[in-house]
């Protein structure tokens, strides 16, 4: 038995705008997720992430949050949502939130007072600022600092009304909370309780290692090609980091074992990763770190770099040596801010993007950390046709685009083509249920195209497919549940140097697992000690119907899991 229940869950993420659309306006809702449940509790996943949920005005897709404590209309009512939380609950799931703390909308109440006048209470929840010394107030440059936002332009925005600058990481309609002030920090908190009361089962974090600020907020190194100074160094994992989450954990989670937490923190490196996660400290259960989905991008943001196997094998075996004693790992391939794992890592081509998902699939869920299944992974859905810029709604990609070309000199061609590889509207295609019109996601005109692969890639025909990656995922999931040297074994890589196979041992006790993933739709001979008696050992699972033979050579993006 592990010591904590989510050592042995699987995590599915919920995009619901995207999800599945029960009141046929073409946007995903609540009530199309309580219509859905039943294919979680099949697929087996222990517990569910929603993105938010709460009233917003959709600047970033409910990441701008105006009522932390209401529904937006576009998903549903509260009522709406304790119906949802029982469905989940009378499965044996639980349900976590996302928690969007570092910013909130300018819509909130909180921020309308702030803005209000330069002596209001609540002036100093948010990084009021005034222009740059001996600079005029609103002309260009005279910002406080150069850092740009994540977004596209500055970090910056005039606010007429008092003559100051607000701080916005993001866009500028989330303006960063200043968790300096303990009366921001403790209506956060109260919040959070206020879900927990409600019945949720934990929250997932939204760049949680950046709400801790170096408060000079120095200016940024401006990097080549670039308009605006990095102030990385000052936001992320800022000085009082662990402070403010230790207190989070105090004030909210005291008293209520069982709960869920996960951060989500860009750059963050394995020796923070473990202060983070070390249940000694009480700050957080496991985080969401980047290396591996930053492995392929280089120091000029649009230009793509191609991902080397040893690479990613390096970066992410580094994660699990780094927190075997001490601390726990999330696993991820995708999420709402990522392409498709199988069309960035996979192969997406009708020959190989079954076998490649499943490859995929394997080599994750056998690591030692917590599987996050973001939805339609579980299909294998791969990233969308975009034609052009036109085909996008994502913020980033509009605000990206448009600071690249107007700006920074760049083409459209090349910009569109790191967009199409990368952007985060891939993820944000509407989930593919069925061959039926728009996929069975809706019946209206959906607010992101459906991706025209519905007719061959959709739940309803893998649901019926004993050999679909649906099914398969449901093993990989029951695995984790039934042998505990999947939750619980130590974890050795092999072979870290080869460029076409991702190969490691999981030991527990008397128990050991071989795991191998060929990354190529080449055959491959897996040379690794002991092949041959690897290759009469127990097969648990592989996704070709041809199991490797006594010299251990997997087929095209075979996986296999071997116990002995
Ligand atoms: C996180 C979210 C992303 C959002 C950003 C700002 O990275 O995952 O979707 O745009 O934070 O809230």
């Amino acid at each position: 038995m592990t010591d904590f229940w989510w050592k042995s869950a699987v995590v599915y993420q919920i995009y619901p705008r995207s999800f599945a659309d029960a009141d046929g306006d073409g946007m995903g809702d609540l009530r199309g997720i309580i219509n859905h449940l039943d294919h979680l509790a099949e697929l087996g996943v222990d517990v569910i992430w929603l993105s938010p949920i709460y009233t917003s005005p959709q600047d970033d897709n409910g990441y701008d949050i105006s009522d932390y404590r209401d529904i937006d209309p576009l998903f549903g009512t509260l009522e709406i949502f304790d119906e949802l939380l029982r469905g989940v609950h009378e499965r044996g799931m639980k349900l976590i939130m996302d928690l969007v703390v570092n910013h909130s909308s300018d819509e909130h109440a909180w921020f309308a007072e702030s803005r209000s006048s330069i002596d209001n209470p609540k002036r100093d929840w948010y990084w009021w600022r005034p222009a740059r010394e001996g600079m005029e107030a609103g002309t260009p440059g005279a910002e406080p600092n150069n850092w740009g936002s994540v977004f596209g332009g500055p970090a910056w925005e005039f606010d007429q009304k008092t003559g100051e600058y607000y701080l916005h990481l993001f866009s500028t309609k989330q303006p960063d909370l200043n968790w300096e002030n303990p009366e921001v920090r403790e209506a956060v908190y109260d919040m959070m309780r206020w879900w927990l009361d409600r019945g949720v089962d934990g929250f997932r974090m939204d760049v949680i290692n950046m709400i801790s600020k170096d408060v000079a907020l120095p200016d940024g190194r401006i990097k080549a090609g670039s308009l605006y100074g990095d102030g990385s160094d000052a936001y992320i994992n800022g000085p009082r980091n662990h402070e403010f989450l230790r207190e989070m954990h105090e004030r909210v989670f005291a008293g209520r074992p069982g709960m869920l937490t996960v951060g989500e923190m860009p750059g963050v490196t394995v020796d923070e990763a473990k202060l983070f996660t070390d249940q000694s400290r009480g700050e957080v259960d496991m985080v969401f770190q980047f290396d591996h989905v930053w492995a392929d991008r280089g120091d000029d943001p649009w230009l793509l770099v191609p991902l080397k196997l040893t690479v990613l094998k390096g970066i992410l075996g580094r994660w699990q040596a780094g927190l075997a004693a001490t601390g726990w790992n999330s696993l991820y391939w995708n999420n709402h801010d990522q392409p498709r794992a199988v069309s960035r890592y996979g192969d997406d081509s009708p020959e190989h993007r079954v076998a490649s998902a499943k490859m995929l699939g394997t080599v994750l869920h056998m690591q030692r950390g917590t599987p996050y299944i973001y939805q339609g992974e579980e299909l294998g859905m791969t990233n969308y046709p975009f034609a052009s810029i036109a085909d996008f709604r994502d913020i980033e990609a509009l605000g990206q685009y448009a600071q690249a070309i107007e700006f920074e000199g760049r083409t459209p061609e090349q910009v569109l083509t790191v967009l199409r590889a990368r952007g985060r509207d891939n993820a944000r295609t509407p989930m593919q249920w069925s061959a039926e019109a728009h996929a069975g996601f809706t019946t209206a005109h959906p607010w992101l195209p459906v991706n025209p692969n519905y007719l061959s890639i959709n739940a309803a025909d893998e649901r019926d497919d004993p050999d679909s990656v649906f099914h398969y995922y449901r093993r990989l999931i029951e695995l984790r549940h039934t042998e505990p040297a999947v939750a619980d074994g130590d974890f050795t890589m092999l072979l870290p140097n080869d460029e076409r196979l991702y190969a490691f041992t999981r030991r527990l006790a008397g128990t050991e697992l071989l795991v191998i993933g060929n990354f190529t739709a080449e055959p491959v001979r897996a040379d690794i000690p002991d092949a041959a008696a690897w290759s009469s050992a127990e097969l648990l699972l592989t996704n070709l119907a041809t199991p490797p033979g006594d010299d251990l050579t997997l087929g095209p993006w075979q996986a296999v899991v071997y116990r002995r």
